[in-house]
Protein backbone atom coordinates (compact mmCIF):
# COMPACT_ATOMS: atom_id res chain seq x y z
CA UNK A 1 0.00 0.00 0.00
CA UNK A 2 1.58 3.43 -0.96
CA UNK A 3 0.10 5.55 1.63
CA UNK A 4 -1.21 5.08 4.56
CA UNK A 5 -4.75 6.83 4.38
CA UNK A 6 -7.30 4.45 3.92
CA UNK A 7 -10.06 6.17 2.36
CA UNK A 8 -13.93 5.60 1.94
CA UNK A 9 -14.02 3.72 -1.10
CA UNK A 10 -17.32 6.06 -1.72
CA UNK A 11 -18.47 9.66 -2.76
CA UNK A 12 -20.93 11.57 -1.03
CA UNK A 13 -24.38 10.95 -3.44
CA UNK A 14 -26.85 12.78 -1.10
CA UNK A 15 -26.57 14.70 2.59
CA UNK A 16 -28.85 14.66 5.59
CA UNK A 17 -28.38 17.90 7.76
CA UNK A 18 -27.26 17.10 11.18
CA UNK A 19 -28.91 19.81 14.02
CA UNK A 20 -26.25 21.40 15.77
CA UNK A 21 -27.36 21.69 19.72
CA UNK A 22 -25.87 22.86 23.09
CA UNK A 23 -24.95 21.22 26.21
CA UNK A 24 -27.93 22.73 28.08
CA UNK A 25 -30.83 21.82 25.37
CA UNK A 26 -29.12 18.35 25.90
CA UNK A 27 -29.60 18.47 29.34
CA UNK A 28 -33.10 19.16 28.93
CA UNK A 29 -33.40 16.90 26.63
CA UNK A 30 -32.34 13.80 28.57
CA UNK A 31 -34.05 14.79 31.22
CA UNK A 32 -37.33 14.93 29.77
CA UNK A 33 -36.50 11.23 28.27
CA UNK A 34 -36.08 10.12 31.76
CA UNK A 35 -32.40 10.05 31.41
CA UNK A 36 -32.86 6.52 28.49
CA UNK A 37 -31.07 7.33 25.46
CA UNK A 38 -33.49 5.32 23.47
CA UNK A 39 -36.44 8.00 24.77
CA UNK A 40 -34.57 10.96 22.73
CA UNK A 41 -36.05 12.38 19.79
CA UNK A 42 -32.77 11.77 16.65
CA UNK A 43 -33.54 15.53 16.28
CA UNK A 44 -31.65 16.42 19.50
CA UNK A 45 -28.55 13.96 18.53
CA UNK A 46 -25.80 15.19 16.54
CA UNK A 47 -23.59 11.70 16.39
CA UNK A 48 -26.28 9.24 16.67
CA UNK A 49 -24.28 5.68 17.57
CA UNK A 50 -26.93 3.92 19.50
CA UNK A 51 -26.57 0.85 16.41
CA UNK A 52 -25.51 0.37 13.87
CA UNK A 53 -28.63 -1.56 12.85
CA UNK A 54 -30.73 -0.22 9.50
CA UNK A 55 -29.15 3.52 10.13
CA UNK A 56 -26.49 2.91 7.47
CA UNK A 57 -26.39 4.40 4.01
CA UNK A 58 -27.83 2.67 1.32
CA UNK A 59 -25.83 2.81 -2.10
CA UNK A 60 -26.82 4.61 -5.45
CA UNK A 61 -27.44 1.14 -6.68
CA UNK A 62 -29.59 -0.09 -3.83
CA UNK A 63 -31.86 2.67 -4.14
CA UNK A 64 -32.05 2.02 -8.36
CA UNK A 65 -32.74 -1.46 -7.15
CA UNK A 66 -35.84 -0.54 -4.83
CA UNK A 67 -37.33 0.94 -8.68
CA UNK A 68 -37.09 -2.60 -9.63
CA UNK A 69 -39.15 -3.92 -6.43
CA UNK A 70 -42.23 -6.17 -8.01
CA UNK A 71 -44.82 -5.73 -5.08
CA UNK A 72 -46.51 -9.34 -5.96
CA UNK A 73 -48.32 -10.57 -2.76
CA UNK A 74 -47.03 -14.24 -3.85
CA UNK A 75 -44.41 -15.03 -6.69
CA UNK A 76 -42.96 -11.84 -7.01
CA UNK A 77 -39.72 -12.12 -8.77
CA UNK A 78 -38.11 -9.77 -6.38
CA UNK A 79 -37.99 -12.82 -3.76
CA UNK A 80 -36.48 -15.18 -6.62
CA UNK A 81 -33.62 -12.06 -6.70
CA UNK A 82 -33.44 -11.75 -2.89
CA UNK A 83 -33.24 -15.95 -2.42
CA UNK A 84 -30.66 -16.00 -5.20
CA UNK A 85 -28.47 -13.17 -3.61
CA UNK A 86 -28.80 -15.10 -0.32
CA UNK A 87 -28.30 -18.52 -1.04
CA UNK A 88 -25.24 -17.12 -3.13
CA UNK A 89 -23.44 -16.65 -0.01
CA UNK A 90 -25.59 -19.31 2.47
CA UNK A 91 -26.78 -22.09 0.21
CA UNK A 92 -29.16 -23.01 2.78
CA UNK A 93 -32.19 -24.99 1.15
CA UNK A 94 -35.24 -22.79 2.79
CA UNK A 95 -35.05 -18.93 2.22
CA UNK A 96 -37.68 -17.28 4.78
CA UNK A 97 -37.84 -13.32 4.60
CA UNK A 98 -38.49 -11.72 7.71
CA UNK A 99 -38.93 -8.11 8.77
CA UNK A 100 -36.28 -8.17 11.04
CA UNK A 101 -33.79 -10.47 12.99
CA UNK A 102 -36.10 -10.84 15.76
CA UNK A 103 -39.14 -12.02 13.94
CA UNK A 104 -36.63 -14.90 12.80
CA UNK A 105 -35.94 -15.67 15.74
CA UNK A 106 -39.40 -15.33 17.41
CA UNK A 107 -40.67 -18.11 14.32
CA UNK A 108 -37.69 -20.24 15.01
CA UNK A 109 -37.74 -20.49 18.53
CA UNK A 110 -41.92 -20.53 18.87
CA UNK A 111 -41.19 -23.87 17.12
CA UNK A 112 -37.79 -25.21 18.66
CA UNK A 113 -38.28 -23.65 22.22
CA UNK A 114 -40.43 -24.19 25.09
CA UNK A 115 -39.92 -24.85 28.57
CA UNK A 116 -37.17 -26.81 29.79
CA UNK A 117 -35.04 -26.69 26.70
CA UNK A 118 -32.02 -25.41 26.90
CA UNK A 119 -30.31 -23.26 23.91
CA UNK A 120 -26.56 -22.73 23.80
CA UNK A 121 -24.69 -19.51 22.23
CA UNK A 122 -21.36 -17.74 22.34
CA UNK A 123 -23.35 -14.78 23.89
CA UNK A 124 -27.12 -14.47 23.00
CA UNK A 125 -27.73 -10.80 21.85
CA UNK A 126 -30.75 -9.41 23.74
CA UNK A 127 -33.78 -10.29 21.52
CA UNK A 128 -32.45 -13.85 20.95
CA UNK A 129 -32.09 -13.93 24.72
CA UNK A 130 -35.81 -12.53 25.26
CA UNK A 131 -37.09 -14.55 22.49
CA UNK A 132 -35.82 -17.89 23.96
CA UNK A 133 -36.95 -17.17 27.62
CA UNK A 134 -40.33 -16.29 26.17
CA UNK A 135 -40.91 -19.79 25.44
CA UNK A 136 -40.08 -20.72 28.71
CA UNK A 137 -36.24 -22.11 27.64
CA UNK A 138 -32.79 -21.66 29.45
CA UNK A 139 -30.50 -19.29 27.30
CA UNK A 140 -27.22 -20.23 28.22
CA UNK A 141 -23.86 -18.29 27.15
CA UNK A 142 -20.65 -20.15 26.61
CA UNK A 143 -18.23 -17.89 25.53
CA UNK A 144 -14.59 -18.18 26.03
CA UNK A 145 -13.18 -16.44 29.76
CA UNK A 146 -11.13 -14.77 27.18
CA UNK A 147 -14.50 -13.29 25.95
CA UNK A 148 -15.31 -11.88 29.11
CA UNK A 149 -12.63 -9.61 29.79
CA UNK A 150 -12.59 -6.61 28.22
CA UNK A 151 -8.02 -6.17 28.21
CA UNK A 152 -7.56 -9.66 27.00
CA UNK A 153 -6.21 -9.54 23.25
CA UNK A 154 -7.75 -12.66 21.86
CA UNK A 155 -8.15 -12.23 18.21
CA UNK A 156 -11.22 -14.48 18.51
CA UNK A 157 -12.74 -13.30 21.33
CA UNK A 158 -16.28 -14.28 20.15
CA UNK A 159 -15.46 -17.94 20.11
CA UNK A 160 -17.36 -20.57 21.69
CA UNK A 161 -16.08 -23.11 24.55
CA UNK A 162 -16.17 -26.12 22.97
CA UNK A 163 -15.49 -28.29 25.87
CA UNK A 164 -18.28 -26.53 27.56
CA UNK A 165 -20.57 -26.93 24.88
CA UNK A 166 -19.45 -30.77 24.82
CA UNK A 167 -20.41 -31.02 28.09
CA UNK A 168 -23.84 -29.52 27.85
CA UNK A 169 -24.75 -31.74 25.03
CA UNK A 170 -23.31 -34.84 27.14
CA UNK A 171 -25.33 -34.08 30.16
CA UNK A 172 -28.29 -31.92 29.21
CA UNK A 173 -28.09 -32.90 25.21
CA UNK A 174 -32.15 -33.93 25.21
CA UNK A 175 -32.70 -30.87 26.36
CA UNK A 176 -31.01 -29.20 23.40
CA UNK A 177 -32.79 -28.29 19.98
CA UNK A 178 -30.11 -26.30 18.69
CA UNK A 179 -26.75 -24.73 19.05
CA UNK A 180 -26.89 -21.19 17.96
CA UNK A 181 -23.25 -19.09 17.59
CA UNK A 182 -23.60 -15.48 16.56
CA UNK A 183 -21.22 -14.20 14.26
CA UNK A 184 -19.61 -11.40 15.01
CA UNK A 185 -20.72 -11.71 19.00
CA UNK A 186 -22.62 -8.20 19.69
CA UNK A 187 -22.77 -8.31 23.24
CA UNK A 188 -19.36 -9.50 23.70
CA UNK A 189 -18.25 -6.50 22.20
CA UNK A 190 -18.53 -7.36 17.89
CA UNK A 191 -16.03 -10.04 18.35
CA UNK A 192 -15.11 -12.31 15.65
CA UNK A 193 -15.59 -16.64 16.10
CA UNK A 194 -12.82 -18.24 14.43
CA UNK A 195 -13.21 -20.51 11.66
CA UNK A 196 -11.73 -23.13 13.50
CA UNK A 197 -13.90 -22.29 16.19
CA UNK A 198 -17.11 -22.49 14.20
CA UNK A 199 -15.09 -26.03 12.36
CA UNK A 200 -15.37 -27.07 16.10
CA UNK A 201 -18.83 -25.76 17.05
CA UNK A 202 -19.97 -27.66 13.86
CA UNK A 203 -18.23 -30.97 14.97
CA UNK A 204 -19.76 -30.81 18.71
CA UNK A 205 -23.20 -30.08 17.46
CA UNK A 206 -23.45 -32.69 14.75
CA UNK A 207 -21.83 -35.63 17.01
CA UNK A 208 -24.35 -34.85 19.25
CA UNK A 209 -27.25 -34.68 16.42
CA UNK A 210 -27.59 -30.93 17.05
CA UNK A 211 -28.37 -28.60 14.02
CA UNK A 212 -26.17 -25.44 14.42
CA UNK A 213 -27.88 -22.06 13.75
CA UNK A 214 -26.39 -19.40 13.01
CA UNK A 215 -26.99 -15.96 14.18
CA UNK A 216 -24.84 -14.00 11.10
CA UNK A 217 -26.15 -10.29 11.24
CA UNK A 218 -22.68 -9.29 11.18
CA UNK A 219 -20.98 -12.53 9.05
CA UNK A 220 -19.28 -10.38 6.13
CA UNK A 221 -17.06 -8.32 9.16
CA UNK A 222 -16.74 -11.67 10.98
CA UNK A 223 -14.89 -13.04 7.07
CA UNK A 224 -13.20 -9.88 7.22
CA UNK A 225 -11.44 -11.15 10.49
CA UNK A 226 -11.06 -14.09 9.92
CA UNK A 227 -8.93 -13.20 6.54
CA UNK A 228 -6.68 -10.97 8.43
CA UNK A 229 -6.00 -12.56 11.71
CA UNK A 230 -6.81 -16.42 10.87
CA UNK A 231 -3.42 -18.59 9.63
CA UNK A 232 -4.02 -19.88 6.06
CA UNK A 233 -6.56 -17.34 5.52
CA UNK A 234 -5.18 -14.37 3.93
CA UNK A 235 -5.75 -15.30 0.13
CA UNK A 236 -9.62 -16.29 0.05
CA UNK A 237 -11.93 -13.96 -1.29
CA UNK A 238 -14.21 -12.90 1.81
CA UNK A 239 -17.47 -14.60 -0.27
CA UNK A 240 -16.10 -18.10 -0.24
CA UNK A 241 -14.93 -17.89 3.33
CA UNK A 242 -18.86 -17.22 4.32
CA UNK A 243 -19.76 -19.88 2.18
CA UNK A 244 -17.71 -22.08 4.23
CA UNK A 245 -19.43 -20.76 7.18
CA UNK A 246 -22.79 -21.82 6.19
CA UNK A 247 -21.60 -24.94 5.04
CA UNK A 248 -20.52 -25.79 8.79
CA UNK A 249 -24.58 -24.87 9.41
CA UNK A 250 -27.98 -25.71 9.05
CA UNK A 251 -29.38 -22.61 9.24
CA UNK A 252 -29.56 -19.04 10.53
CA UNK A 253 -31.63 -16.11 11.97
CA UNK A 254 -30.28 -12.66 10.42
CA UNK A 255 -30.95 -9.23 10.70
CA UNK A 256 -30.39 -7.40 7.26
CA UNK A 257 -29.98 -4.28 8.93
CA UNK A 258 -26.85 -4.75 9.72
CA UNK A 259 -23.97 -6.29 6.97
CA UNK A 260 -27.17 -7.09 4.34
CA UNK A 261 -27.23 -2.69 3.86
CA UNK A 262 -30.49 -2.78 4.80
CA UNK A 263 -32.55 0.18 6.42
CA UNK A 264 -35.40 -2.71 7.81
CA UNK A 265 -35.57 -6.94 6.66
CA UNK A 266 -34.44 -9.75 8.38
CA UNK A 267 -34.36 -13.63 7.49
CA UNK A 268 -34.25 -17.12 8.37
CA UNK A 269 -32.59 -20.18 6.70
CA UNK A 270 -32.94 -23.88 7.52
CA UNK A 271 -32.18 -26.84 5.64
CA UNK A 272 -34.91 -29.31 6.93
CA UNK A 273 -38.20 -29.65 5.39
CA UNK A 274 -40.25 -29.82 8.84
CA UNK A 275 -38.52 -27.52 10.45
CA UNK A 276 -38.95 -24.83 7.56
CA UNK A 277 -42.39 -25.81 6.74
CA UNK A 278 -43.57 -25.88 10.45
CA UNK A 279 -41.35 -22.36 10.65
CA UNK A 280 -43.05 -21.11 7.17
CA UNK A 281 -46.94 -21.40 8.77
CA UNK A 282 -45.80 -19.30 11.49
CA UNK A 283 -44.66 -16.64 9.12
CA UNK A 284 -47.78 -16.66 7.21
CA UNK A 285 -49.71 -16.10 10.72
CA UNK A 286 -47.34 -13.27 12.21
CA UNK A 287 -45.34 -11.55 9.76
CA UNK A 288 -46.49 -12.53 5.74
CA UNK A 289 -46.99 -14.97 2.73
CA UNK A 290 -43.32 -16.89 2.23
CA UNK A 291 -42.54 -14.80 -0.89
CA UNK A 292 -42.37 -11.53 1.23
CA UNK A 293 -42.24 -12.46 5.00
CA UNK A 294 -42.22 -9.24 6.33
CA UNK A 295 -40.85 -6.72 3.63
CA UNK A 296 -42.27 -4.99 0.82
CA UNK A 297 -40.56 -6.47 -2.86
CA UNK A 298 -38.21 -2.99 -3.20
CA UNK A 299 -36.75 -4.00 0.40
CA UNK A 300 -36.10 -7.64 -0.84
CA UNK A 301 -34.06 -6.04 -4.50
CA UNK A 302 -32.43 -3.47 -2.12
CA UNK A 303 -31.13 -5.97 0.49
CA UNK A 304 -29.83 -8.89 -2.54
CA UNK A 305 -27.99 -5.51 -4.21
CA UNK A 306 -26.41 -5.01 -0.17
CA UNK A 307 -25.08 -8.27 -0.28
CA UNK A 308 -22.89 -7.64 -3.09
CA UNK A 309 -21.63 -4.45 -1.76
CA UNK A 310 -20.83 -5.91 1.60
CA UNK A 311 -18.15 -8.69 0.32
CA UNK A 312 -16.36 -6.28 -1.35
CA UNK A 313 -12.96 -5.90 -0.01
CA UNK A 314 -12.08 -2.26 -0.28
CA UNK A 315 -15.01 -1.85 1.47
CA UNK A 316 -14.66 -4.37 4.87
CA UNK A 317 -11.04 -2.59 4.66
CA UNK A 318 -12.82 0.80 4.98
CA UNK A 319 -15.24 -0.88 7.39
CA UNK A 320 -12.57 -2.63 10.02
CA UNK A 321 -9.84 0.25 9.46
CA UNK A 322 -12.73 3.38 10.45
CA UNK A 323 -13.90 1.27 13.64
CA UNK A 324 -10.27 0.45 14.48
CA UNK A 325 -9.53 4.69 13.92
CA UNK A 326 -12.08 5.58 16.56
CA UNK A 327 -10.62 2.30 19.00
CA UNK A 328 -7.26 2.96 18.84
CA UNK A 329 -7.56 6.98 19.02
CA UNK A 330 -9.36 6.66 22.57
CA UNK A 331 -7.23 4.39 23.96
CA UNK A 332 -4.19 6.37 22.99
CA UNK A 333 -5.71 8.61 25.14
CA UNK A 334 -6.28 6.16 28.12
CA UNK A 335 -9.56 5.61 27.93
CA UNK A 336 -10.41 2.02 28.90
CA UNK A 337 -11.69 0.19 25.87
CA UNK A 338 -12.68 -3.57 24.93
CA UNK A 339 -9.77 -4.74 23.15
CA UNK A 340 -9.11 -5.76 19.99
CA UNK A 341 -11.30 -3.35 18.40
CA UNK A 342 -15.02 -5.13 16.89
CA UNK A 343 -16.08 -4.90 14.00
CA UNK A 344 -19.25 -2.36 14.31
CA UNK A 345 -18.70 -0.81 17.46
CA UNK A 346 -16.28 0.45 20.00
CA UNK A 347 -17.46 -0.59 23.26
CA UNK A 348 -16.24 1.50 26.43
CA UNK A 349 -15.35 -0.21 29.58
CA UNK A 350 -17.31 2.07 31.58
CA UNK A 351 -16.52 -0.44 35.03
CA UNK A 352 -13.06 0.98 34.42
CA UNK A 353 -13.77 4.67 33.96
CA UNK A 354 -16.21 4.90 36.66
CA UNK A 355 -14.90 2.82 39.66
CA UNK A 356 -16.61 4.73 42.18
CA UNK A 357 -20.03 3.30 41.10
CA UNK A 358 -21.52 0.09 41.78
CA UNK A 359 -22.51 -2.33 38.72
CA UNK A 360 -26.30 -1.29 40.11
CA UNK A 361 -25.91 2.15 39.93
CA UNK A 362 -25.31 1.64 36.02
CA UNK A 363 -21.68 3.17 35.14
CA UNK A 364 -22.48 2.34 31.73
CA UNK A 365 -25.78 4.64 31.55
CA UNK A 366 -23.92 7.07 33.55
CA UNK A 367 -21.50 7.32 31.24
CA UNK A 368 -23.77 7.16 28.21
CA UNK A 369 -25.84 10.17 29.65
CA UNK A 370 -22.60 11.72 29.46
CA UNK A 371 -21.19 11.65 26.42
CA UNK A 372 -24.78 12.67 25.00
CA UNK A 373 -24.77 15.75 26.93
CA UNK A 374 -21.56 16.59 26.41
CA UNK A 375 -21.53 16.39 22.86
CA UNK A 376 -24.35 14.99 21.72
CA UNK A 377 -23.15 11.55 20.71
CA UNK A 378 -25.68 8.81 21.38
CA UNK A 379 -23.92 5.35 22.28
CA UNK A 380 -25.89 2.49 24.06
CA UNK A 381 -25.34 0.65 27.27
CA UNK A 382 -24.59 -2.62 27.45
CA UNK A 383 -24.17 -3.85 31.19
CA UNK A 384 -26.53 -3.84 34.35
CA UNK A 385 -29.30 -2.08 32.54
CA UNK A 386 -29.51 -4.61 29.27
CA UNK A 387 -28.69 -7.85 31.59
CA UNK A 388 -29.43 -7.12 35.04
CA UNK A 389 -32.61 -8.26 35.49
CA UNK A 390 -33.39 -12.10 35.34
CA UNK A 391 -36.80 -13.85 34.73
CA UNK A 392 -37.26 -14.87 37.93
CA UNK A 393 -37.65 -11.15 38.94
CA UNK A 394 -34.09 -10.61 40.72
CA UNK A 395 -31.44 -8.08 39.68
CA UNK A 396 -27.64 -8.66 39.35
CA UNK A 397 -24.66 -7.74 37.67
CA UNK A 398 -23.70 -8.19 34.37
CA UNK A 399 -20.36 -9.68 33.68
CA UNK A 400 -19.56 -6.45 31.63
CA UNK A 401 -20.31 -2.98 31.80
CA UNK A 402 -19.62 -1.44 28.34
CA UNK A 403 -21.16 1.32 26.34
CA UNK A 404 -21.16 0.61 22.90
CA UNK A 405 -20.33 3.48 20.09
CA UNK A 406 -22.06 1.44 17.06
CA UNK A 407 -20.52 2.91 13.81
CA UNK A 408 -23.75 2.77 11.45
CA UNK A 409 -22.20 1.95 7.83
CA UNK A 410 -21.17 4.40 4.98
CA UNK A 411 -22.69 6.96 7.16
CA UNK A 412 -19.92 9.26 9.00
CA UNK A 413 -17.01 11.10 7.85
CA UNK A 414 -13.99 10.87 9.53
CA UNK A 415 -14.40 14.98 11.12
CA UNK A 416 -17.39 13.07 12.98
CA UNK A 417 -15.43 10.52 14.49
CA UNK A 418 -12.67 12.96 15.29
CA UNK A 419 -15.17 15.15 17.05
CA UNK A 420 -16.39 11.95 18.88
CA UNK A 421 -13.15 11.08 20.02
CA UNK A 422 -12.85 14.71 21.41
CA UNK A 423 -16.29 14.34 23.13
CA UNK A 424 -14.76 11.16 24.58
CA UNK A 425 -11.55 12.57 26.24
CA UNK A 426 -13.87 15.27 27.82
CA UNK A 427 -16.10 13.12 30.10
CA UNK A 428 -13.01 11.00 30.60
CA UNK A 429 -11.21 14.26 31.97
CA UNK A 430 -14.85 14.60 34.25
CA UNK A 431 -15.55 10.99 34.95
CA UNK A 432 -15.12 10.65 38.90
CA UNK A 433 -17.73 13.39 39.23
CA UNK A 434 -20.72 11.37 37.54
CA UNK A 435 -23.41 10.43 38.98
CA UNK A 436 -25.18 7.34 39.26
CA UNK A 437 -28.63 6.63 38.58
CA UNK A 438 -31.98 4.86 39.93
CA UNK A 439 -34.21 2.70 37.83
CA UNK A 440 -38.04 4.47 38.63
CA UNK A 441 -39.82 2.41 36.58
CA UNK A 442 -38.84 -0.59 33.93
CA UNK A 443 -41.13 -3.11 31.70
CA UNK A 444 -41.12 -6.73 32.21
CA UNK A 445 -38.65 -7.61 29.79
CA UNK A 446 -35.96 -5.56 27.69
CA UNK A 447 -36.33 -2.88 30.28
CA UNK A 448 -33.39 -0.95 28.55
CA UNK A 449 -35.72 0.29 25.91
CA UNK A 450 -38.25 1.83 28.25
CA UNK A 451 -36.73 2.07 31.70
CA UNK A 452 -37.43 5.43 33.32
CA UNK A 453 -34.14 6.69 35.27
CA UNK A 454 -33.14 9.37 38.16
CA UNK A 455 -29.50 10.05 38.85
CA UNK A 456 -28.54 9.36 42.55
CA UNK A 457 -27.61 12.51 44.58
CA UNK A 458 -24.15 12.74 45.59
N1 LIG B 1 -28.77 -10.80 16.66
C1 LIG B 1 -27.77 -9.92 16.82
C2 LIG B 1 -26.37 -10.40 17.02
C3 LIG B 1 -28.05 -8.54 16.77
O1 LIG B 1 -27.05 -7.69 16.90
C4 LIG B 1 -29.38 -8.12 16.57
C5 LIG B 1 -29.71 -6.70 16.54
C6 LIG B 1 -30.38 -9.08 16.40
C7 LIG B 1 -30.04 -10.41 16.46
C8 LIG B 1 -31.82 -8.70 16.18
O2 LIG B 1 -32.01 -8.16 14.94
O3 LIG B 1 -32.73 -5.79 15.38
O4 LIG B 1 -33.14 -6.88 13.18
O5 LIG B 1 -34.43 -7.57 15.14
N2 LIG B 1 -28.94 -5.82 16.96
C9 LIG B 1 -29.16 -4.40 16.93
C10 LIG B 1 -28.04 -3.73 17.67
C11 LIG B 1 -30.50 -3.96 17.36
O6 LIG B 1 -28.16 -2.53 17.95
O7 LIG B 1 -27.03 -4.38 17.96
P1 LIG B 1 -33.14 -7.04 14.65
Amino acid sequence: MAFRTIIEPFRIHSVEPLRLTEPDQRRDAIRAAGYNLFGLSARDVMIDLLTDSGTGAMSRDQWAAIQHGDESYAGSPSFDIFRGAVQNLFPFKHIIPTHQGRAAEKILFGVIGGPGKVVPNNTHFDTTRANVEYTGAEALDLVIAEGRDPASRHPFKGNMDTSALDRLLTARGHLVPAVMLTITNNSGGGQPVSLANIRAVSEVAHRHGKPLILDACRFAENAWFIRQREPGQQDRQVADIVREIAGLADGMTMSAKKDPMGNIGGWLAVNDDDLAESCRNLLILTEGFPTYGGLAGRDLEALAQGLTEVVDHDYLRYRIRSTGYLGEALAAAGIPVMQPIGGHAVYLDARAMLPHLEPLEYPGQSLAVALYVAGGVRGCEIGSVMFGRHPDGTEAAAAMELVRLAIPRRTYTQSHIDYVIEVCQQVAASAAGLPGYRIVREPKSLRHFSAVFEPIPS
